[in-house]
């Protein structure tokens, strides 16, 4: 990679007609709002899921360690017919056993990092498609993430977006690589109960970094960064969840280290991020019908909550959603105690003015059972691409990374979702 490949042009636009150069909050605010809002509204009949950016376009890439934002400008006209955005940074792709002192012969399992690429929003004005718009913005992004040393690229797409499967592994050297689960549950108008049977503890995100150090920074896609992650502001904290008398509570609580030594028989833990803060979501094109029996089922639970009914969230009008990030747990009770944590994470969204929770997990993630979900708006396989960029940069033991089999869980960054 390094240069641009030529580009076949359909007959109505030439090569030397698109320029495709850095976006410029300064002057791009509004044509590059125009292309997303032409992008997201599907077509009349059907439903369709519409991003308000909160007028910060690159707000989806903004928090990673690097970023970057390109548009594809008609030299002519200066109309904006395309963007894309894309971000770098160091995570787990692989581990490896290494043996301590001389003294103390006991192997420990450390990771391997490399520094991989992430695409997103890649978007073209449906005017100007199948024109080589898309494919010219994705080889420029690439020659950037090039340029600063990453190993991978990779993107996230839906299984039937053919356009996208198309152009990424058919026309850019990408190959299919992982099919996490989104898990969307709706958030109620009444507070879901925590079993008695479990304490909840909030870690100091010092103590969260730690434990996610010590336990999950062999899993596939771990950020090296995660300190940054879990200080920054969207971070709503990290939540332990342990058997009730066990001996640890939040007044007691040890810190992580002395947790990790000693661990009650089951436990889990997650994160919540706060994506409200970052873009809405909104689904257009519902009839009214179906609006009104929202609508319904929501003024029923909010004036009867102690029904606890099964209320169907806004979802019509812009709306907020949290993210439940780094999900882990261990021994046979792990699942029961992800449930009692993405409960409490539920009233924190409510609190908090949200419509929806969301996570991602890996395929076979055994803690997966765990995570209450509403079928109809989760995705059960949200398709992964990845095509790697160079050889010389992690330290060989992993070898190429696109080849290897998926693992049981996979971090998914929440910069990212
Ligand atoms: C996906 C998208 C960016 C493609 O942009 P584009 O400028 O039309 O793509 P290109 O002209 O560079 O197409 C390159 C190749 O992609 C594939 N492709 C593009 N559109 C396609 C379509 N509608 N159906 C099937 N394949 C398609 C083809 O292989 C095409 O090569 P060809 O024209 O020689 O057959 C555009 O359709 C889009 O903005 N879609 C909505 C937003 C979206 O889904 N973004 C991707 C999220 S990851």
């Amino acid at each position: 990679m390094g240069t641009v490949r030529e580009i076949e042009i359909n007959s109505s636009i030439n090569e030397s007609e698109i320029v495709v150069r850095e976006f410029d909050p300064s002057k791009d605010l509004t044509s590059v709002e125009e292309v997303e809002k032409r992008c997201e509204v599907g077509p009349s009949g059907k439903l369709s899921l519409f991003t308000d950016l909160l007028g910060d376009p690159i707000c989806r890439v903004r928090h990673s360690p690097a970023f970057l934002m390109l548009v594809a400008e008609l030299s002519s006209t200066k109309e904006i017919v395309g963007m894309i955005r894309g971000c770098i940074k160091t995570v787990t792709c692989g581990k490896k056993l290494s043996r301590n002192t001389k003294n103390d012969p006991t192997t420990k399992t450390l990771p391997i990092y490399t520094k991989v690429a992430y695409i997103l929003g890649l978007r073209v004005s449906p005017s100007h498609r199948r024109m080589g718009i898309g494919k010219k913005l994705v080889h420029r992004m690439e020659e950037w993430f090039v340029q600063n040393g990453a190993e991978y690229s990779y993107l996230a797409t839906e299984n039937d977006n053919h356009a996208s499967v198309n152009l990424f592994t058919n026309k850019c050297g990408y190959s299919k690589f992982r099919t996490p689960s989104v898990l969307v549950n709706p958030v109620f108008a009444h507070r879901l109960p925590v079993s008695n049977r479990v304490t909840l503890i909030k870690l100091s995100s010092s103590d969260a970094e730690s434990l996610y150090r010590r336990r999950f920074s062999t899993t596939e896609f771990f950020p090296r960064d995660i300190d940054s992650v879990l200080n920054n502001s969207l971070n709503l904290g990290t939540f332990l969840a342990v058997p009730r008398g066990c001996g640890y509570t939040q007044p007691s609580w040890p810190g992580a280290d002395q947790f990790l030594f000693d661990p009650p028989e089951s436990w889990a833990v997650l994160s919540v991020w706060n994506c409200k803060d970052v873009f809405r979501l909104e689904v257009r094109g519902a009839s009214r019908m179906r609006k009104t029996l929202a609508k319904t089922t929501r003024i029923l639970d909010k004036f009867l909550p102690f029904l606890r009914l099964p209320s169907i969230p806004e979802l019509f009008r812009p709306f907020g959603l949290h993210f439940l990030y780094g999900l882990g747990g261990e021994g046979p009770s792990a699942a029961k105690f992800v449930k009692a944590l993405c409960a409490h994470a539920h009233n924190l969204a409510k609190e908090g003015g949200c419509s929806v929770v969301a996570t991602e997990v890996a395929n076979l993630e055994p803690l997966k059972v765990g995570v209450p979900h509403w079928k109809r708006l989760s995705c059960d396989e949200d398709l992964w691409c990845i095509k790697r960029l160079g050889e010389d940069y992690s330290d060989g033991s992993v070898g190429d990374w696109t080849k290897s089999p998926p693992g049981l869980s996979i971090f998914v960054d929440p910069r990212e979702f």
